[in-house]
């Protein structure tokens, strides 16, 4: 594996001015046009990174890697290996703990997401911490980076779930990587869509279709989408990995340890006990 830093990107992969979302009027599950709920993430992002980080902040800690809301860290799954010295890149980071963990192993990191107010939260945490980590404002399906620009490759819960064409983050993984350079990245696990976003008992019964792929959708008073998360069957994923020419290795679903109280949305022990709340896929770019 090289040993060479990460070049700098060669340019930002959008532009940056949306207008920030206004409060939320309707949410269910509906087609929306693509490109309006791929672009929401941005808008959604920013507007709650704050609250994002001031509900589970704490859980991530600031220069930690979690998988996961089953609290799986990197320092015990080693899901990446042994990164000293490697090339590595991070998609949809958020406020880059899990980067900031890498630095600490020693590897060489980018951390890239499309929020610029969870970039901004990022830089925050640098300060506090003293661990620095370069970040870049970029769309996970416009990486601004050259071919083989890295070893490794990864996302805890970014990006994937926020856009409707994710084979477009996979093939943009694909051409950074190096041959022989590995993929892994964390989403919710895709059982979960059949039943209510509940912690409780009450989220234990499914009550709706695993195969209906319509978006879980969030819009405000003039009907303009806010939120917008993506659903994909474990086919779904595999197919959208495989199209990107890259070879998957193995899909970890963590169970949830009995020690771990931390109700997160939907998350939480109740539902733990029954269900997996969290898949990982491990892929590598064959050569
Ligand atoms: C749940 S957070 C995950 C980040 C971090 N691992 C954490 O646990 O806080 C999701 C992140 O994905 C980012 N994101 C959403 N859509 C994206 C896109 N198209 N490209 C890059 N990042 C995106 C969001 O801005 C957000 O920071």
């Amino acid at each position: 594996m090289s040993a060479t830093p990460p070049p700098v990107p060669r340019e930002s992969s959008a532009p940056y001015d949306v207008a920030p979302p206004g409060p939320t009027a309707d949410a269910g599950y509906r087609d929306v046009p693509a490109a309006e709920g791929g672009r929401a993430g941005r808008g959604w992002w920013d507007a709650n990174a704050q609250e994002y980080l001031d509900e589970h902040g704490a859980f991530l800690g600031a220069a930690d890697f979690c998988w996961c809301p089953e609290g799986l860290r990197e320092r015990d799954a080693r899901l990446l290996g042994d990164v000293a010295g490697l090339r590595v890149l991070e998609v949809g980071a958020g406020a880059a703990q899990c980067s900031r963990w890498l630095v600490t192993q020693g590897a060489h990191v980018v951390a890239t997401d499309v929020s610029r107010g969870m970039l901004a939260a990022g830089a925050a945490l640098d300060r506090t911490t003293g661990v620095r980590v370069p970040a870049v404002q970029a769309d996970a399906r416009r990486l601004p980076f050259a071919e083989d620009a890295f070893d490794v490759a990864f996302t805890s819960f970014g990006a994937i779930p926020f856009v409707p064409d994710a084979e477009a983050i996979h093939r943009e993984v694909a051409r950074v990587l190096r041959p022989g350079g590995t993929w892994t990245f964390s989403v919710t696990h895709p059982v979960r869509w059949a039943f209510p976003d509940d912690p409780g008992t009450h989220g234990l019964t499914a009550n709706r279709s695993y195969f209906d792929r319509r978006p879980y959708v969030e819009t405000d008073d003039a009907g303009r989408v806010v939120y917008a998360e993506y659903h994909r069957t474990l086919g779904d994923h595999v197919r959208e990995v495989v199209a990107a020419g890259l070879e998957l290795r193995d899909v970890v679903e963590p169970g949830w340890p009995a020690d771990n109280t931390e109700v997160w949305g939907g998350w939480g022990p109740v539902r733990g006990a029954y269900l997996p709340g969290t898949a990982i896929f491990r892929a590598r770019l064959p050569g």
